[in-house]
Parts: structure tokens; C-alpha cells; sequence
């Protein structure tokens, strides 16, 4: 695929202006040196969100949301990173590369168009399938549904698909990356979908980006292998955890609607739809990811999340109440509605109608109720101990809403049942800003984390090895994975090494530690070599004192006594 080398990427974060960036979708205030709004990332009343213009990174004290200026056109503008380094390469008159051929999204355009003819084939074989029509009418889906949903029929046979579309070499490797062929180990190509009814799953633009395929009653009695849906594969174009099932046919059918109901199955939104609630949605066999939950409030500000009432409907459902509440900003309301034992939406909609349904999910319960009703299912809330087992567990995930007159409510509803104050229910204090610079106890390694990240041309004044490798201590790993990668980089500014650590665990370390401010003249150098040299004195000293003991205990071999003596020597010399 497509690429866009690190070098332009380097010079792009070098040029551009994130506070120009920035300022165009939110307003910005000055603050010292830094610039400051309330973050656009999550609900505040009180700015958190920090724009650096020496360092052109953005950070987020409350959320801890963070990165470069093509990171905020992703997040905030949704765009893929290639189309956020168009967009900001555009500004600045920057043709961007890409290394090897054409840019990406040029070449996905022959992948939408394979994947939108396979479902025009696929959906001609439905009409010559007698087998499958008679199970779309078991499943009681109306003519009006099939073609809405664009529901086909793969075919037995291995290869109908593939003669049908696979007319050129170019067009069969389209089909494969598309997710459509598979292959055996002897390397014959083979046609992923085969007797099964064929549900398309749409993009927000409504293009087809992948397929969900069902067997049916025939070919599961007769022993048919695989799944009872197999789903496409992740591709260029399809990744599961960030689609809805059903969110087109949503929106087709309203602009902005009020609610939208989230359910487990193709066919459970599909017969919702049907009857007269076009507001289904299903995910695709995975949990809610948090990237659902935004992409469910940005459709609508109620979503009822809708489950079967046994075991995994209840863990699941727990699972997308935990993945909403950071998302829960006022005026967005999550609902959750269990079903009798037994029963999906598809058929409880099929055996009571549309209105029956629509009155269940009138009825569901606010995501308030399910939240203390399930984390006081086990403890006996008449006791003392018991109300104060229930505050403890709902004390870190009411800390996970965002500030708002919803999270005060929460809070008010935790102490009626709990006596437990309010305020000790708050999250955990973040760093205030203006507290933050001066208090910053840096460790050693966070010393030359932030020097280097000041000045990343440091770098190029050490090379390895690094006598500190062996230190035990958290973030040395760290330190030398930044240390060598501003080496291989040195055209690359800050806020690009820290590009490179993307959605790790440690960028929101690696950016507060970016933020340091250094007195003006400070001697970035003496402190960013100092900290190495005593790092490599610990490393030395701990290393002495291992094999001390371990000469007291077992004695050494040849290499250690030598290894000893010249530790002594460095000692001696005050290296160690
Ligand atoms: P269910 O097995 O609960 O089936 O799968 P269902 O939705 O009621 O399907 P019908 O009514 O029997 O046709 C729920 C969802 O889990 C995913 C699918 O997205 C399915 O809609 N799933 C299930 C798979 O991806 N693979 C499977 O083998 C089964
Ligand atoms: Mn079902």
C-alpha cells in the first residue's frame, strides 16, 4: 500500500502551525506561553485542553487526549491519517509523496468498486436462488427489506464469484484484498462466501466495505462447515470495531434522528427496520468499542442499547455501559433494555409487531437505574458495610464521566443510596496547570526524557551502547527507544518522535513530559548529559553491589571478578 514517507512527515510537523490549525475549529486563548480552550475532546467547564506552539502539540489535561497537528485533524476532523496530512500539506502547498504508487485512497477506489459489483452479483443470485428466497420468506423479510439492506446470495461452488468478476490478474487480487477470495496453503484461490445469504455492510457514505454471509437452514442440517455468520476479514477498507451494522439505512431514513437502538444481530436491526423502527443498529459480533459509543452519540443523543436477557447479554451490556460513560456529556442519554430469556429483537418484533417493540424500548431503563441496580446486585445495601462496598465500586467509573450536570447527578444518586459524600467520589485530581510546572518531581529518566524532547539534536551527541541499558527502573526502555529514534531521525521535530508512539500507553507520558517549560537560557545540554552520566553511575553502583553479594554468597567466575575489579576502578574515579 500506498505510503507517505517519514521524512515528509518530519518536514510537514516542522512547517506547520498547530495553533493556526487549531484556532480554525476552536477558539483558542492565550495562556503564558501556551494557548487554552475548554477541550473539544471531552465535556469541561474549565479549560484543560493545552495548545503548544513550541512544541505544536496539543494536550489534554482532563482527558489526556494528545498528539500533533495531524493527530488533531484525525480525531477531531475524523479523517484518516493520510487524508489529514492532505489536508494540512494542502495549506501549505506541499505536494505530498507517497512510496510506492499511487496514494491509498485512489487504489481503495477499485476496492469500493469490486466490493459494490460483488453485491450486484450477489444480489442477482437471490433472484435465480429458489433455496434462498424461500428462507428469506421463512425469516419473514419482505421485498422492500431485501432491497434496502441489498441482501444476495453467494452460490455453492467455489468459484462463481470469481468467474463473474475476476476477469483480469489485476481485478482477482482486487477481489482478494476486498476480502473476497480466500486461499489454501497450495496457493489456489478460492471464493470466500459460498451458500450463504449475503448482508452488506455500508460505510457512513453508504459505499459497500464488506459482507456479513448466513448460512441457511438447507446447508447448516446438511453439516455446512464454518460459522453460522462469517464475516469479511479486516481490510484496507473494513475494520469491525469501528462499524455499525445498519447506520446508513438509519440516517437514510432520518437526517438526525432522536434515538438509536444498538442490538447484538444483522437480522435483529434488519427485522426492526422492517417493522417501522428505522433506528436499528447492530455491532459485528464484537463488544461496543469506545469508538462505537462516540459514533452512536454523533447519530443521536439517546442510544438504548438493547440485549438478551441470559449471561453474555448482561456481561455484554455492562461491557458498553463502561464504554459510554467517559462519553456521556449532558444532553446525551444512554437507555439499556433486556429481553425476556430466548427472545432477540427479531423475534420478539416478528411475534408482538412494531408498536409492542417500540413500547419496550419506551420502557427501557436509564443507564442511572441499570448502573446501581447491577453494582448493588450482589451486596446487601441494609448494611453499613454493604453501602460502603457499593460506593467503592462506583466511585472509579463515576470518575470516568465527564464533568457535567449528569456526573453531579450521579454523584447526588450514589450518596442517597450510600451516605458516602459526593466529593470523595470526584475523580482523582488532575494536575492543575498552573501547578503543574513547578511540580514536577522529574526522575532521572523523565530529566532526559524531557531534555531530549526539548532539544531532540541531543540526541546526536551520544551513541550507544548506553551504560544504563541495564538499569531496572521504569522508563529507561523508554528513554532509549526516544534516544535511537531521534538518531535515525535528526530532521524530525518533537512532536514527530512523539507521532511514532501513537496509541502506546506511554505518548501521554512522553507529552507531559514535552510540556516542561525550562527557564530561558537554561542549559538543556549539561542537564540532559548529566542525567545520562548519573544513570550510568546507578547502573554501575547496583551492578557493584550485586556481585559484592554475590561474592559473599557463591563466589565468582573469571568474567565477573574481572567485571568487579573494573567497577571498583570506575568507582575510584567517581564514575560508579
Ligand atoms: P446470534 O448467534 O445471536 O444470531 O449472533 P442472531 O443474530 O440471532 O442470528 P439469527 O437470528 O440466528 O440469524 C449475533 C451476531 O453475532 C455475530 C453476527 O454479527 C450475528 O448477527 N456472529 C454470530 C458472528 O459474527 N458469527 C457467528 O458465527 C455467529
Ligand atoms: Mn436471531
Amino acid at each position: 500500500m500506498a505510503r507517505i514517507p517519514e521524512r515528509f512527515i518530519d518536514e510537514l510537523l516542522a512547517r506547520v502551525d498547530i495553533v493556526e490549525v487549531i484556532e480554525r475549529r476552536v477558539p483558542l486563548k492565550k495562556a503564558g506561553r501556551e494557548w487554552t480552550a475548554c477541550c473539544p475532546f471531552h465535556n469541561e467547564r474549565t479549560p484543560s485542553f493545552y495548545v503548544s506552539p513550541a512544541k505544536q502539540f496539543f494536550h489534554c489535561f482532563g482527558c489526556g487526549a494528545h498528539g500533533s497537528a495531524i493527530k488533531f485533524l484525525m480525531d477531531y476532523e475524523r479523517l484518516e491519517f493520510q487524508d489529514a496530512v492532505e489536508e494540512l500539506a494542502q495549506a501549505l502547498g506541499m505536494p505530498v509523496p507517497y512510496e510506492g504508487g499511487a496514494r491509498a485512497a485512489e487504489d481503495h477506489g477499485d476496492l469500493y468498486r469490486v466490493l459494490e459489483q460483488a453485491a450486484m452479483w450477489f444480489r442477482q443470485q437471490l433472484a435465480r436462488s429458489v433455496e434462498a428466497q424461500a428462507y428469506c420468506a421463512r425469516r419473514g423479510l419482505n421485498a422492500d427489506v431485501l432491497d434496502r439492506f441489498r441482501i444476495g446470495w453467494a452460490p455453492g461452488g467455489w468459484d462463481g464469484l470469481q468467474r463473474a468478476l475476476g476477469g483480469s490478474a489485476a481485478q482477482l487480487h482486487l477481489l482478494e484484498q476486498a476480502g473476497l477470495l480466500a486461499g489454501n496453503e497450495q496457493g489456489r484461490r478460492y471464493d470466500r462466501f459460498r451458500e450463504r445469504l449475503m448482508i452488506p455492510i455500508l460505510d457512513r457514505r453508504g459505499r459497500v466495505i464488506a459482507f456479513g454471509g448466513r448460512v441457511i437452514g438447507a446447508a447448516a442440517a446438511e453439516g455446512h462447515d464454518g460459522p453460522k455468520y462469517l464475516n469479511s476479514p479486516e481490510t484496507a477498507l473494513f475494520h469491525k470495531g469501528r462499524e455499525l451494522f445498519g447506520l446508513w439505512q438509519v440516517r437514510q431514513a432520518s437526517g438526525s434522528p432522536s434515538r438509536v437502538v444498538v442490538v447484538e444481530g444483522y437480522l435483529d436491526a434488519i427485522a426492526l427496520h422492517q417493522h417501522g423502527l428505522p433506528v436499528a443498529v447492530a455491532t459485528l459480533g464484537t463488544a461496543t468499542t469506545a469508538e462505537h459509543t462516540e459514533l452512536l452519540f454523533r447519530t443521536a443523543p439517546d442510544v438504548v442499547f438493547c440485549f438478551d436477557g441470559d449471561r453474555a447479554g448482561r456481561a455484554a451490556a455492562w461491557r458498553a455501559l463502561e464504554s459510554t460513560l467517559p462519553r456521556l456529556r449532558d444532553g446525551r442519554q444512554a437507555y439499556f433494555l433486556f429481553l425476556p430469556e430466548g427472545e432477540d429483537p427479531d423475534s420478539l418484533v416478528r411475534a408482538e409487531g412494531g408498536p409492542a417493540f417500540a413500547q419496550r424500548l419506551a420502557a427501557a431503563a436509564p443507564l442511572s437505574d441499570y448502573f446501581f441496580e447491577h453494582l448493588a446486585s450482589d451486596v446487601n445495601t441494609a448494611t453499613l458495610d454493604g453501602r460502603a462496598r457499593l460506593a467503592e465500586r462506583a466511585r472509579p467509573l463515576l470518575g470516568r464521566l465527564p464533568d457535567g450536570a449528569f456526573r453531579d447527578l450521579m454523584l447526588e444518586a450514589l450518596r442517597a443510596r450510600t451516605g458516602v459524600g459526593a466529593q470523595r467520589a470526584a475523580a482523582p485530581p488532575l494536575p492543575r496547570p498552573a501547578a503543574r510546572a513547578p511540580s514536577i518531581r522529574r526522575s532521572l529518566v523523565r530529566e532526559a526524557i524531557a531534555a531530549l524532547l526539548a532539544d531532540p539534536a541531543l540526541a546526536q551527541t551520544v551513541a550507544p551502547p548506553w551504560p544504563f541499558a541495564g538499569l531496572q527502573r521504569p522508563g529507561v526502555d523508554l528513554l532509549i527507544e526516544l534516544l535511537e529514534l531521534a538518531r535515525a531521525r535528526p530532521q524530525a521535530p518533537a512532536v514527530a518522535l512523539l507521532e511514532h508512539f501513537g496509541g502506546r500507553r506511554e505518548a501521554e507520558a512522553l507529552h507531559r513530559l514535552a510540556l516542561a517549560q525550562f527557564p530561558e537560557g537554561h542549559d538543556l545540554a549539561a542537564e540532559f548529559h548529566g542525567a545520562l552520566a548519573q544513570l550510568a553511575r546507578q547502573t554501575h553502583a547496583a551492578r557493584l553491589e550485586e556481585l559484592t553479594r554475590k561474592l559473599q554468597q557463591q563466589g565468582l567466575d573469571a568474567a565477573e571478578k574481572t567485571e568487579l575489579q573494573q567497577l571498583h576502578a570506575l568507582r575510584r574515579t567517581g564514575e560508579a
